[in-house]
């Protein structure tokens, strides 16, 4: 099975994204007749909405998370389908069992303290699959942010040792986001999984499917194929 790791914010930004809704449902629909996915769906702008009321609140981190996972999971129905399993899967065993019966299944978070990217390395993980497709707005890893600086480079391979160190930089570094937590890193990293980080447009989605080339970064382990560094 493909896992599919949907950020939040392409789904649901300041409002519900319906225009882009449809055209993942209409990929899903179309391409579930050759392949099988996972989709884990993250929480967006709805999430941060709740997470942010509930920070002045003074309610506990638990609780937080608990909101946004609400929020992941609202994101996740809007991509139910006749094509799926006909509910949002609440565990990566739900999901895995119900992965042997539909050939699309739904889902957002899991459990408090981790992310929806977590729960997308998590599910590779114990369905045994090598490669998670993350679609971020964002679109990959680049050397400089690419919202400031018109020349910034996409790096298009990275090891995960790279990422790591990426990561920690660029966590004092407001602004310049890497697409991804440590969590999610170190899962990968422990089961040798890609990851590829695309953009929002469906249009790559399908280029990775039909492995053709596509823009983005991939996160891997160093010492293979991918060395040239292209
Ligand atoms: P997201 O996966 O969307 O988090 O889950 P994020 O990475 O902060 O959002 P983006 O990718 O930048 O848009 C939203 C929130 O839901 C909780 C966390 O609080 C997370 O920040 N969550 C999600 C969990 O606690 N557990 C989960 O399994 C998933």
């Amino acid at each position: 099975m493909t896992v599919i790791s949907l950020g939040g914010s392409i789904v649901a930004g300041e409002e519900i994204n319906l225009e882009y809704i449809l055209k993942f449902r209409e990929f899903l629909q179309k391409y579930s007749k050759r392949y099988k996915f996972y989709v884990v769906v993250g929480g967006g702008k709805t999430a941060r909405k709740y997470i942010m009321a509930g920070q002045k609140l003074k309610l506990n981190q638990y609780i937080l998370d608990d909101m946004g996972i609400l929020a992941t999971r609202l994101n996740a129905y809007l991509l139910i389908g006749d094509y799926s399993y006909p509910k949002v899967a609440e565990n990566i065993e739900e999901a895995f069992v119900a992965g042997k019966n539909y050939n699309v299944i739904v889902m957002g978070g899991t459990e408090p303290g981790h992310t929806t990217d977590a729960v997308s390395l998590l599910l590779a993980e114990r369905a045994g699959e090598r490669r998670v497709i993350n679609m971020t707005s964002v679109g990959g890893i680049y050397d400089r942010d690419p919202k400031v600086h018109r020349d910034a480079k996409l790096i298009e391979y990275m090891s995960y040792e790279d990422a790591e160190k990426l990561f920690m930089e660029r966590k004092m570094n407001a602004g310049l986001n890497i697409p991804f937590d440590l969590l999610s890193l170190k899962i990968a990293e422990r089961s040798r999984i890609e990851i590829v980080i695309i953009g929002s447009e469906i249009r790559e989605l399908e280029k990775v499917m039909n492995g053709e080339k596509y823009q983005g970064t991939v996160i891997g382990k160093s010492h293979d194929g991918h060395k040239e560094e292209k």
